[in-house]
């Protein structure tokens, strides 16, 4: 028999998440009955809050169950303007809003509609894996641009600048940053505009994490003058509202641009899904204090996980401005007992200390573990403890 056809050379290349593989490994020990502190997975453990699951409840009670428009309902498009202009002052319309199946999904269909075989996509380091895998997928060459651990990674323009070329297509930010929960300030944003608009090139900015910052107010860079032409915005409700599951994300920006997606999506999910739309438009127009509240879960998680690390001899962390992951530096303990890499860390972390964290090689760095902090105080208690003596064993 004929050997079957190869598959595509454009899916070939493509990785499995790091993120998710780690996820697949720990739920696997679980499933054992293993106890694992798990901090891999970027995940608020909050429930989703009451008002927004009733929202749904009530949708298919009321049979709102039905496709709706590919890009989304114009309820739903009118409550993401909304929600952007009034915690950051944009001026969005509902023709300039497609609702994507999460924003991963806006992520990629942004690249998808932007990128050609060729186009040089500029990426900091450290970057959120899915970002090179979308922007090869299409054929796009990845250009890599360092930022300063010492500066807690917080991209700058200067560190942009020697990169674009003629070939640049786009620059893809995300502040706060996952992995590392940097945060770009507002001035740095604004000549990270300047510049890339100057230069006619896309800014791709993620604000996932967006409303998770722990000083001042959040920031989009679509807000600042100038951004109209260039800048998309590719957002999410994942994390703000503890909606994982729920998959509804969205992309705001030039409608030209917007329209090319909602075509897109037309052709492959069509709409996302009918009664999770309903829930979006009760958490973004419902009462905010739900996010103020985790986010003050998170600060205090944040200050006990960087505190708890910084006593674990050899371990270096800044302190996270945003989202909910601490990036320890641990290349002290590398290179000893047989461990070479952050991967080899992290399997025999799992292995001999049941702990799952993510290693920085997924997002482009050689000597750090992600370490997400969405998870109770007890358990970050009790995975700490454990990675600590892991560490001291190694080191010892
Ligand atoms: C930086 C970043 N962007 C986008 C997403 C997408 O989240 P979702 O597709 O659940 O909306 C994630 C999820 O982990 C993320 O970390």
């Amino acid at each position: 028999m004929a050997c079957p056809p190869e598959l595509a050379r454009r899916i070939s290349g493509m990785s499995f998440s790091g993120t998710m593989r780690v996820a697949a490994a720990a739920g696997q020990l679980r499933a054992q009955g293993v106890d694992v502190a798990d901090f891999g997975a970027g995940e608020p453990d909050f429930p989703t809050p009451e008002h927004i699951k009733e929202a749904a409840i009530r949708a298919i009670q009321e049979n709102f169950t039905r496709y709706t428009p590919s890009g989304g309902t114009h309820e739903l498009k009118e409550a993401i303007c909304r929600r952007h202009a009034a915690d950051y002052g944009t001026a969005y319309q509902p023709a300039q809003c497609v609702v994507s199946a999460g924003g991963k999904h806006a992520v990629f269909n942004l690249v998808q509609v932007l990128v050609e075989e060729g186009d040089e996509v500029v990426i900091p380091v450290p970057f959120w894996v899915t970002y090179k895998d979308v922007v090869e997928y299409v054929g796009g060459r990845c250009v890599f641009v360092e930022t300063d651990e010492q500066e807690g990674f917080a991209l700058t323009a200067a560190q942009i600048e020697p990169y674009l070329t003629s070939r640049t297509k786009a620059v893809i930010i995300n502040s706060p940053s996952n992995p590392s929960g940097a945060v770009i300030p507002r001035e740095e944003f604004r000549r990270i505009l300047e510049l890339t608009a100057r230069r006619g090139i896309y800014l791709l900015t993620d604000e996932c994490y967006a409303r998770l910052v722990y000083d001042g107010a959040p920031f989009s860079v679509a807000s600042l003058e100038g951004a109209a032409e260039t800048v998309l915005v590719a957002g999410s409700l994942s994390k703000t509202y503890a909606m994982t599951g729920w998959r509804i994300g969205y992309g705001l920006g030039p409608e030209r641009i917007i329209q090319a997606v909602i075509k897109l999506q037309s052709h492959s999910t069509s709409n996302p899904t009918s009664v999770s739309q309903k829930a979006a438009v009760a958490a973004l127009s419902g009462s905010q204090q739900v996010v103020t509240h985790m986010l003050e879960e998170y600060r205090r998680r944040r200050d006990f996980v960087v505190g708890r690390l910084r006593a674990i001899p050899g371990v270096n962390c800044r302190e996270p401005q945003g989202s909910f992951y601490a990036y320890p530096n641990i290349a002290s303990a590398l290179g000893r007992k047989g461990i070479h890499s952050t991967m080899e860390f992290t399997e025999r972390l799992l292995e001999e200390a049941r702990v799952a964290v993510v290693p920085g090689e997924a997002f482009g760095t050689a000597a750090h573990i992600r370490i997400s902090y969405a998870a109770s105080l007890a358990d970050l208690e009790r995975g700490l403890e454990r990675l600590h003596h892991f560490i001291a064993r190694l080191t010892a």
